[in-house]
C-alpha cells in the first residue's frame, strides 16, 4: 500500500524551512501545505505528517502550534517534526533541536500522534541586530543540509516499519 504523506510548513524569515521541506517532498511523494490553508480534518487522513517551521522564541511558529491545537484526536498515525533555527552553527546539537520542538511535540502526542523522528538544521538568521552584520549561518541550509534532509526522509519509512 502506498504511504500517504503530507508536509505542513510555515517558513517566512528566509524560507529556510521551506528548503528543507522541498528536499523531503519528492522522497515522500508529499504535498506541502501551510498551517493556514490546511483543514485539520484533512491532516488526520494522512499516514505520515511532517510538521515544520523556523524556530521563533525557542518554539515553532504560532500558526503551527495553533494548528496542532485544532487537530482532531486520532490513533495509529505517524508524524515527524522538523525545524530550522538561527543559533551559531558551532552551538548546534540534536539536544537543542529537541528542546525547541518540545511545545509542538507535546501537542501532537496529546492528539495521539506517534513521533517517528525529528530533524533540525541551522538556517540563515538576520533577526534583530544580526542583520547589520549579514546575519548568522548565511548560505544555510546548504547542499549538504539538503542531502541530510533527503537521507532523513528515506529513513522515516524504515523507522515506521521497525521502530
Ligand atoms: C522573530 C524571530 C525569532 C527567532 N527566534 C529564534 C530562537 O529563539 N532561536 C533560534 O535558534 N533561532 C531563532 N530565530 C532564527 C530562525 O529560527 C531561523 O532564521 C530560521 O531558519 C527561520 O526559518 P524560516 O526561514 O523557515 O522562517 C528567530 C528568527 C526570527 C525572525
Amino acid at each position: 500500500m502506498t504511504l500517504r504523506a503530507l508536509l505542513v510548513v510555515y517558513s517566512y524569515h528566509h524560507k529556510n524551512t521551506e528548503a528543507i521541506a522541498k528536499a523531503f517532498a519528492p522522497v515522500l511523494a508529499a504535498k506541502i501545505v501551510t498551517p493556514q490553508e490546511v483543514d485539520p480534518t484533512e491532516v488526520a487522513g494522512y499516514d505520515l505528517v511532517g510538521f515544520g517551521s523556523g524556530i521563533y522564541d525557542a518554539r515553532h511558529h504560532t500558526s503551527l502550534l495553533d494548528l496542532a491545537d485544532r487537530l482532531p484526536h486520532i490513533s495509529d498515525r505517524n508524524a515527524f517534526i522538523f525545524s530550522t533555527c538561527g543559533i551559531p552553527a558551532f552551538g548546534f546539537s540534536q539536544g537543542f533541536v529537541l528542546k525547541n520542538h518540545t511545545a509542538l511535540r507535546e501537542k501532537l502526542v496529546s492528539k495521539g500522534y506517534k513521533i517517528v523522528d525529528e530533524f533540525g538544521c541551522v538556517g540563515w538568521n538576520t533577526n534583530s541586530f544580526l542583520r547589520f552584520f549579514g546575519g548568522l549561518n548565511k548560505g544555510r541550509p546548504n547542499a549538504e543540509d539538503l542531502k541530510r534532509a533527503e537521507d532523513f526522509a528515506r529513513g522515516l519509512t524504515q523507522k515506521m516499519r521497525d521502530p
